[in-house]
């Protein structure tokens, strides 16, 4: 626990704004597979499969920033302004329903712009959050969302580092808390990078019948869902993804495990399909034979050999809707980009 200096502003009963410089406390929970042995045994279970934990790419502070910059630079939710507008739509219908005792929990919440958005909509319809609670991998993002989420929230904020794949900790976790609490859990920009199997554990761990979820997609963005469509859809938005700062992101995971440029090649961005899904897949290939040390093992790269670096899937919006009513949850509300490139649903158990 750490204290922090926050001025959070609130109005009196004459409607006057007013603001209060509060010493919060700040509980941040370290879960235990966010250390280092915990990531390099999934590091390695990846790797033998020929992929890189997805998780990795956030981990340290540098890739934390160089990850914030591809999204200042390329994540159109910045640039154009339907983006944000689908958010403040789908939180502006959500927060006119919201009750009591709201515990927003924002599973790989970023730098928490989104989750700043919703709890500020909360605010504005006369039924401030409760509490906030911060998840990602990075600690470095969960303080950066938990300073924004702070000012409009009823209690101190709390954060859990920890690896979403280890939900059961955190499920376990939450049910020792307040169960007279509302759960709204957010789930953005997660889908594009979990196997959709990793997604359903997650939210079938976590969420119980009358939590809410909302949960964004980016979409292959398609008018009618054809494959010629969908093909040329995600050849559109491909640039979105080869790109300098994507690059220099992607390739810090590299650097900083000591893996010499002379042993990978460089990124290729690559459309590919699977089980009719469509991703966007940035591969390296291993130009020379070389051992990756790991901790206290050693995996033999072989020359040849193609590493997934990292993938996004292009889901469609009614690919996306039937797979979520299959596995037993409610679609309550949607709202898409007037592009079609992204969606948020507003989800119920
Ligand atoms: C694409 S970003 C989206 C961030 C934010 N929710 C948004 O929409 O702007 C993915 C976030 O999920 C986090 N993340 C990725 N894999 C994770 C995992 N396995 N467990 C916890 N957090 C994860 C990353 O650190 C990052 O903050």
């Amino acid at each position: 626990m750490y204290f922090e200096l926050v001025f959070v502003f609130d109005r009196d009963d004459n409607g006057v704004r007013f603001g209060i410089l509060k010493r919060d406390p700040v509980m941040i929970f370290y879960s235990s597979s966010r250390s280092p042995q915990a990531a390099l045994r999934k590091q390695i279970s990846y790797l033998k499969k020929g992929l890189i934990d997805p998780s990795l790419h956030y981990r340290s502070q540098d890739q934390s920033k160089a990850w914030n910059e591809v999204f200042q630079a390329h994540c159109p939710v910045l640039s154009d302004p339907s983006f944000t507008q689908i958010y403040q739509n789908l939180f502006s219908r959500f927060a006119q329903e919201s009750r009591q005792k709201s515990h927003l929990i924002g599973l790989g919440c970023g730098t928490g712009i989104k989750e700043q958005w919703l709890a500020r909509s909360m605010k504005r319809h006369g039924l401030p959050l409760h509490r906030f609670s911060a998840v990602d991998v990075s600690e470095t993002l969960c303080k950066m969302s938990m300073k924004r989420v702070r000012p409009f929230s009823v209690q101190s904020p709390q954060a859990w580092v920890i690896d979403l794949e280890a939900v059961e900790e955190l499920r376990k976790a939450l049910d020792q808390g307040d169960q007279t609490e509302r759960r709204i859990y957010t789930f953005f920009g997660l889908v594009p990078n979990l196997a959709p199997r990793t997604v359903l554990r997650i939210l079938k761990s976590l969420l119980r019948p009358q939590d809410q979820l909302l949960i964004s997609a980016n979409l292959a963005p398609v008018r009618n869902e054809t494959e010629a469509e969908e093909e040329k859809a995600v050849k559109r938005i491909l640039p979105q993804y080869r790109n300098r700062e994507t690059k220099e992101w992607l390739s810090l995971l590299f650097q900083e495990q000591g893996i010499s440029r002379k042993v990978i090649s460089s990124l290729k961005f690559e459309i590919e399909k699977e089980r009719g899904l469509r991703s966007v897949v940035v591969r390296a290939e291993v130009i020379k034979d070389f051992e990756w040390e790991l901790g206290a093992k050693k995996i033999q790269m072989k020359k040849g050999g193609r590493l997934t670096v990292f993938q996004s899937r292009r889901w469609t919006p009614l690919r996306f809707e039937g797979w979520m009513k299959r596995n037993g949850f409610n679609v309550k509300g949607v709202e898409m980009t007037t592009n079609r490139e992204e969606a948020v649903w507003w989800v119920e158990r």
